[in-house]
């Protein structure tokens, strides 16, 4: 038996990782602590609300008494710690809750597992893990030619990049100073179901199936190595069982595509897969897309070598890019009450803050 303490559970990532250790393990127990944020959303947890061996949390990963409390009443064996503040734009406007989440947040939830996990001789039990989930972002921007390796220097260029190198290093530190059991996996770009319409790819979906124009930051030639979300999910409980404590792993789609191939796509696959007899149809094109003024210090590429990964612990993507994007879009048409749901209200505040000025 196996206590897994996810936090950021109600987040995209978060959630579908959920969903597949819940399939895949018989011998587990969940607990979910998500302080449900803009980002953090229960009905992606709709389908296994009331399971015995699933038990939601609210609650922030600043907050060291609830910790404290979760782990004296759980034998937590995995912390797997996917909450973050995770949007470049916001943390461009604002970077004070991504640090104090990110950063601050992450040394807490070290703190009281060192504290709960350490044993009086100061070693670990074998069963406990740490896993920071961090972002290839640290790297910085790949000009043409080269991949990030795990060696690569950081080299952070915005606030949020900045916040997840910032615990990528507290997390280092306590492997370093106190022997303490975690490892920290850098992954690209997922793509997939439940990812809130922020970013890129779900805003773009959005946009199609509401008739709006699709902002392209730049002159949209910027790269992303997109990676279907279950293959991350896939990587991490890998990493979780069998990765070296204290070391990095890599995660990447080997899978680059320019921002407005991404928006082409889309816009294809949109309209392919809408009904005949839907009216939206016929409104959707290339002449959505509108080139806006780019991204404050936008990192032109990012690629990542997932070489250690594929060679130590045999883990390769398996999701090939027609058949995720294909999948992705399909969830967001058969689930328009999520969307729905998700960009009402404080939805339409963002985007009309964020984008007002750029659209109009
Ligand atoms: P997300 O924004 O969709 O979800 C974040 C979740 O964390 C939300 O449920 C939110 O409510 C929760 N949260 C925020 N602050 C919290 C706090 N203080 N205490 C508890 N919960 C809190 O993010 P995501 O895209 O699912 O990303 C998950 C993790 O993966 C992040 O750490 C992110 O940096 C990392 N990552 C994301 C990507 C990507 O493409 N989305 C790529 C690489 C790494
Ligand atoms: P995003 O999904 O925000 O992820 P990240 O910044 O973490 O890579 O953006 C992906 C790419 O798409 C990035 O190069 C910025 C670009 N982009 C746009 O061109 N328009 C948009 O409206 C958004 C949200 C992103």
């Amino acid at each position: 038996m196996y206590t897994y303490l996810i936090t950021g559970g109600a987040g995209f990532i978060g959630s579908n990782f959920i969903h597949y250790i819940l399939n895949k393990h018989k011998d587990i127990f969940v607990i979910n602590l998500d302080k449900l944020t803009y980002a953090g959303n229960l009905d992606n947890l709709k389908s296994i609300e009331g399971y015995k061996n699933y038990k939601f949390i609210k609650g922030d990963i600043c907050d060291e008494k609830l910790l404290e409390e979760i782990f004296s009443s759980y034998d937590v064996d995995y912390v797997v710690n996917f909450a973050a503040e995770s949007h470049v734009d916001r943390s461009i406007k604002d970077s004070t809750i991504f640090v104090k989440t990110n950063v601050l947040g992450t040394q807490t939830l070290l703190n009281v597992a060192k504290e709960y996990w350490q044993e009086p001789d100061g070693g670990y039990n074998k069963k406990k893990k740490f896993l920071q989930v961090s972002t290839d972002e640290v790297y910085g921007s790949l000009g043409k030619e080269g991949y990030f390796r795990e060696t690569t220097p950081l080299d952070p260029r915005n606030p949020y990049s900045a916040s997840k190198a910032s615990a990528d290093l507290i997390v280092k530190s306590y492997c370093d100073t106190y022997g303490f059991p975690a490892s920290i996996t850098r992954c690209s770009n997922n793509y997939g179901p439940y990812q809130f319409p922020e970013k890129l790819i779900p805003l773009v979906i959005n946009n199609c199936l509401s008739g709006k124009k699709i902002p392209v930051y730049g002159d949209g030639l910027n790269i992303r190595d997109w990676l279907y979300v279950e293959d991350h999910c896939k990587a991490i409980d890998i990493v979780l069982r069998k990765g070296k404590m204290g070391d990095v792993y890599n995660i990447g789609g080997n899978n680059e595509v320019k921002n407005i191939d991404m928006v082409k796509i889309l816009i294809k696959i949109v309209k392919e897969l809408l009904n005949e007899n839907d009216e939206r149809k016929d409104l959707i094109s290339e002449e959505l897309i509108k080139f806006v003024e780019d991204r404050k210090g936008h990192d032109r590429r990012y690629a990542i070598d997932a070489n250690k990964i594929k060679k130590k612990l045999g883990w390769v993507p398996e999701t090939t890019f027609e058949e995720g994007i294909r999948n992705t879009v399909k969830w967001y048409l058969n689930n328009g009450e999520w969307l729905k749901n998700v960009t009402s209200g404080e939805y339409l505040k963002y985007y009309e803050e964020m984008y007002k000025e750029r659209l109009d």
